[in-house]
């Protein structure tokens, strides 16, 4: 007997996250600022069956549509996540999350003396792409690189 399917309803109108790994969901949500006291409704749902990844989680926002930018962040920690736009309960637009060439801001340089990390310089932290899968980043200020699995405690939020 197969195992039994988990079965949450869709949305109205709002944002659909698929295909994020297994484990990440409330890594994505932490990104696109969802703490759940906004009185959104959301969905989020984790360690679900999938063809293409074995797991996954999914999230569902309803009224909310996503800036450029927390999509390219999506990117960094969850390359494989599907965005879905859904109107009128249905799917009008959905495309692959995209790293962007260069990364500012969003990520703390992880050596403490980067001219990024010194508390009264206001410089922005800025990394390069060395390579995309798997991900490696170096900042543009230090030359450190930063991989993939540390990426998620680097997130600034
Ligand atoms: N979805 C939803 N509410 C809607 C429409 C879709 O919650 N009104 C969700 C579906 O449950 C699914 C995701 O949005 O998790 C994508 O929907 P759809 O494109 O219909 O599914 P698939 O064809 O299986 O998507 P893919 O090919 O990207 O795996
Ligand atoms: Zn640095």
């Amino acid at each position: 007997m197969s195992e039994p399917t988990l079965v949450v309803s869709k949305i109205r109108a709002g944002t659909v996250i698929d295909h994020i790994p297994a484990g990440r969901a409330l890594d994505v949500l932490k990104i696109i600022g969802l703490s759940g006291r906004e009185g959104i409704r959301t969905a989020i749902i984790m360690n679900v069956e999938s063809k293409k990844l074995g797991r996954k989680d999914i999230i569902k926002v309803e009224g909310k549509f996503l800036k450029q930018q927390e999509v390219s962040v999506i990117a960094l920690i969850a390359s494989t996540a599907t965005i879905n736009i859904v109107e009128d309960f249905k799917v009008v637009k959905k495309f692959n999350v995209e790293i962007p060439e260069l990364i500012e801001e969003v990520i703390t340089c992880p050596n403490t003396t980067c001219i990024t990390n010194k508390g009264n310089e206001p410089v922005k932290s800025r990394f390069t792409v060395v390579s995309r899968k798997p991900i490696t980043l170096q900042c543009s200020y230090c030359g450190t690189l930063v991989f993939e699995d540390e990426l998620h405690r680097l997130i600034k939020v």
